[in-house]
């Protein structure tokens, strides 16, 4: 299978293009692809007319999924799906990602090479579901098996052969729930009436065995606990001539196509330093720009210094180019931290110069530093991110570094959190934006991280050492 996609839509219903657009961003495209935020159907408004809810569905079963008429929500998801799978036909795409709106990613997308296992007959490839039988299943490499039974179909790549095969099938005159629908396309399904209906020979499913998106609500999952058992199955409908493409009324939607480049290419200006002096006078705070310390720095505990370092456009825009990248939480042995290095972000250096311009001299004058070996200053800085759900806190230890800054970039965006000096009894968690707190490193100020209970909390570390460390 190629591993090329050319399109992307996105089922939406309800959910605001920002936030499926941030999203999207967070997501470490290995290819840059336009995609289409997609009007969903609306199944509580859309008249019967180019297609019919399958009036077979309901049977006598203990499965409440099964004894129960398709929902006018349901045949709205499928004829959704119908419609982004018709738009990917209809534009000559080979291959598309087709998304529902409640797409939760992990960050990371497959790389190209993995697309290399897949069999060419692939009609769909999840990137994400729930196998009913993962027992019976076979792994067909090193990351894929070839699904069967499965629901979920909130992240599939569809091929231009699984398009021609759904299209062609008989699902308009028997809309079900989408994911009742591929197992029935792919005659996996234990609905042997849906199989006979719907089932499609030659339509394949393979799945990538990573989870590339989770769904945020799990509204559609929860049949799947249990094997449901069919007391009294429907008597099996004749198939339904196939090859009948319906005429779908053209779409009026309003639309916004924006390529990955638009999002991967942004100029980030925190990143141009071709001009270092107004660099610093847009970023960096008067008070220490000016060296004003006695007016700039308050001490919390004893040495322990606070003080404004960055303005809120220096915040925001580091923390929205973090977000663009992948976070590692494996970098550090035995105080692991969700975190993304600056070299990562492309700002080391600019960091490392900013250390040493204006770090350096408010840390020699706060203490007392003499010596040569104050004179080359080298950090190790990252963006860390605290989350309730993720890494929430880090416990007391003692840095390796001569001193420490930390930068709290989106101060009264979270609750809780904040660093906590114990031999001080000091919790320092500032309410501005842009504040930075200054420590000894190595022996006197062992601190830990207070957990963050609601929201996120980003905040840039920096191990400074002087050449002694070095
Ligand atoms: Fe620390």
């Amino acid at each position: 299978m190629k591993s090329k996609i050319d399109f992307v839509y996105v089922i939406n219903l309800n959910t605001s293009m920002d936030e499926i657009k941030g999203r999207l961003k967070k997501i470490y495209w290995k290819q840059n692809i336009p995609y289409y935020i997609m009007p969903a159907i609306n199944g509580w408004e859309a008249k019967p007319d180019y297609w019919k809810p399958a009036d077979w569905w309901k049977i006598e079963s203990d499965n409440d999924w099964w004894n129960r008429d398709v929902k006018p929500g349901e045949c709205g998801v499928c004829l959704s799906h119908l419609k982004a799978i018709k738009a990917a036909y209809d534009a000559d795409f080979e291959q598309v990602l087709i998304l529902e709106e409640d797409f939760n990613p992990s960050g990371d997308f497959p790389d190209p090479n993995m697309f290399l296992e897949v069999p060419n007959d692939c009609s769909i490839l999840f990137l994400d579901r729930n196998p009913l039988w993962p027992d019976r299943e076979k792994k067909i490499g090193t990351h894929t098996t070839e699904a069967l039974y499965s629901y979920n179909a909130h992240s599939y790549i569809i091929t231009r052969k699984g398009m021609e095969e759904i299209l062609s099938s008989n699902i308009y005159q028997n809309v079900i729930t989408f994911d009742e629908a591929l197992p029935a396309f792919n005659s996996t399904s234990d609905r042997q009436d849906a199989v006979d209906i719907l089932g499609i020979d030659g339509f394949k499913q393979y799945a990538f065995d990573y989870r590339y998106f989770t769904q945020l609500s799990d509204k559609n999952t929860s049949q799947t606990e249990n094997n449901p058992k069919i007391t009294n199955m429907a008597p099996n409908k004749s198939k339904k001539p196939k090859y009948t493409i319906p005429n779908i009324p053209e779409s009026k939607d309003k639309v916004e196509i924006v390529t990955f480049e638009d999002v991967n290419d942004k100029k980030w200006n925190i990143l141009d330093t071709s001009d270092w002096d107004s660099w610093c006078k847009k970023y960096i705070h008067p008070l220490v720009l000016n060296k004003e310390y006695d007016l700039a720095i308050d001490e919390p505990a004893p040495h322990v210094y606070t003080f404004p370092l960055f303005t809120k456009e220096f915040c925001k825009e580091i923390i929205e180019l973090s977000e663009t990248k992948e976070w590692t939480n494996d970098r550090h042995e035995f105080y692991p931290t969700t975190d993304n290095l600056l070299e990562v972000l492309g700002m080391d250096k600019i960091y490392n110069r900013l250390i040493n311009d204006h770090i350096k001299p408010l840390a020699v004058n706060r203490f007392w530093l003499e010596g040569k070996s104050w004179d080359y200053l080298a950090d190790e800085s990252f963006v860390i991110r605290y989350k309730p759900e993720e890494q929430s806190h880090l416990s007391l230890h003692h840095d390796h570094s001569s001193f420490t800054t930390l930068v709290n970039l989106n101060s009264g965006e979270f609750k809780g959190g904040g660093t906590y000096f114990p031999k001080y009894k000091c919790l320092v968690n500032p309410k501005e934006i842009g504040m930075c707190t200054l420590h000894p490193g190595n022996i006197t100020h062992k601190h830990g991280a207070r957990p963050v209970t609601e929201g996120i909390r980003y905040v840039v570390v920096s191990f400074i050492k002087n050449s002694d460390l070095q």
